[in-house]
């Protein structure tokens, strides 16, 4: 079965917001996709591996003459790609090379808070450096490394502080999935821009607190970006790096993606798709295979009408593997009967966004749910203005599993483990989650201007030996 429209309801989308920002093609001419180089580690040890993550300014040459501003890790936009191993241990070094205070969170890490984790409780200070330790125990997924300093996430993810983490495992290795990075295996950073006169990004000048858009495509930091394909077979790994927008994403004489996985790593079995709609901070993978084509033939990406990302199609072997009908099994526990139903409720537009008819206060303490147990969590958008948006609903501290919406069943790409959920206007999405660490752990809107306008909270999850555990949290005032 293919599934040849989008899952979610036209009627919440978030261009019907004042603000919208439709995208538009650049006149640049195209070049080819940036393809991350991958992060080497300082040392490996047995299973512990060490790497050094520095955030720093830069400049860039995205478009022809003067060269962007830009902030990156370990280059001057974006990141070099970070892979990690489930099973071993890592040493990360987090220097800070910028003029200001920033952090690094994982996003879909599995990891403790709120220090390693990264959220605003762990600022790093310009001219610091600070090593953290943690194990790496998940399936196989594409996760990311973002900047988290409340308020100003947004401002630091639009500067470009924002790159691919993928996680492997033994399990997905031995599926025939393509996975020879930069040749068939490609990560596919969706991000907008605006470019001045100067080729330069002002944030201030294009901020909306509902989200701040662009109307260029930036494709792992590429504008009018082309791949040459030379497999038949093409892994794509999309994560949604934006700061507000969503892409429709599809394809050029509608051709069939196949999705294989979402968030938290595989789906438990592929989805057929010739549409594909991601929100924000959302990742997908899917495979796409050439196999009708020839050498010469192009093949293009499109989110809405716009053509973000062109295939060019060379030669290529023949590849007559066939994507498994199963990819993982799910192995998550049910909530006890009658453990309680955690509540979100997400409400606003504009300055007036809240959580649960609150702003983010960062030391107040909103939700307890003790560590191991899966509970539900309902994830409530009011729609209370103007229509209505989509609000990404994610949660720090793991991955949950997605029960229902409005009492129906899932998207059926949305079988797998998430920690990222776009939520209709109108709609209550029951998530089951259980947290693998203690600590303090944000969840929140993940329109990233959203939640640095105080649509999140957090929670802590506690041990039973010591429930009120006390953590040093940032007060705003203190940064
Ligand atoms: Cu992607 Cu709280 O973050
Ligand atoms: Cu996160
Ligand atoms: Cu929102």
């Amino acid at each position: 079965h293919v599934y040849t429209d989008y899952f979610f309801n036209e009627s919440a989308y978030d261009y019907h917001d004042g603000g919208y920002v439709p995208l538009e093609k650049h006149d640049a001419p195209e070049s080819k996709l940036n393809i991350p180089e991958v992060l080497k580690p300082d040392k490996v040890d047995g299973n512990d591996v060490w790497y050094t993550v520095e955030a720093q300014t830069g400049e860039t040459q995205i478009l022809p003459g003067e060269k962007t501003k830009t902030w990156g890790y370990n280059q001057s936009l974006l990141g070099k790609t970070i892979i990690y191993e489930d099973g071993k241990n890592y040493h990360v070094t987090l220097k800070n090379s910028l003029p200001e205070l920033t952090t690094y969170h994982w996003h879909g890490l599995d990891v403790p808070g709120p220090y390693i984790d990264g959220g605003c409780h762990a600022p790093v200070y310009p001219g610091e450096a600070k090593e953290i330790e943690f194990p790496v125990h998940q399936p196989a997924a594409t996760t990311w490394l973002h900047a988290h300093p409340c308020p100003l996430t947004g401002w630091d993810v639009w500067h470009g502080l924002a790159c691919a983490v993928v996680v492997k495992d033994q399990h997905e290795a031995t599926l025939p999935l393509p996975r020879n990075y930069g040749v068939d295996d490609i990560p596919v950073i969706l991000q907008d821009r605006r470019f001045d006169e100067h080729n330069q990004w002002n944030y201030d000048d294009d901020y909306d607190p509902d989200g701040t858009e662009g109307p260029t495509a930036l494709i792992n930091g590429t504008v009018n970006p082309y791949f040459d394909v030379t497999t038949q077979k093409l892994r794509l790994r999309f994560l949604d790096g934006s700061n507000r927008r969503e892409w429709r994403l599809h394809l050029s004489d509608d051709m069939v993606m196949t999705q294989i996985a979402s968030d938290g790593g595989l789906l438990p079995e592929p989805v057929y798709l010739t549409k594909l709609m991601m929100t924000c901070a959302e990742r997908t993978e899917v495979v796409l295979d050439f196999g009708k084509y020839k050498p010469g033939d192009e093949v293009t990406l499109y989110s809405d009408d716009t053509p973000i990302l062109k295939f060019k199609i060379h030669e290529f072997a023949k590849d007559n593997t066939e994507i498994p009908d199963h990819l993982a099994d799910m192995d998550y526990p049910d909530p006890d009967k009658d453990s309680l139903v955690h509540q979100v409720v997400m409400s606003g537009t504009d300055e007036e966004v809240e959580f649960n008819g609150k702003k983010f206060g960062m030391m107040r303490i909103d939700d307890r749910q003790e560590l191991g147990k899966s509970e539900y969590w309902d994830i409530t958008n009011t729609n209370d203005c103007c229509g209505g948006m989509i609000h990404p609903y994610h949660s720090h501290g793991g991955q949950f599993m997605v029960v229902s919406r409005n009492g129906e069943a899932p998207y059926p790409n949305e079988r797998g483990y998430k920690d990222t959920i776009g939520v209709n206007a109108g709609e209550t999405v029951r998530v089951k989650m259980k947290f693998n660490h203690p600590g303090i752990f944000m969840y929140h809107c993940h329109i990233i201007e959203h939640e640095d306008g105080g649509m999140m909270a957090q929670l802590q999850v506690y041990t039973k030996d010591d429930p009120y555990k006390k953590y040093k949290l940032m007060d705003m005032k203190t940064l």
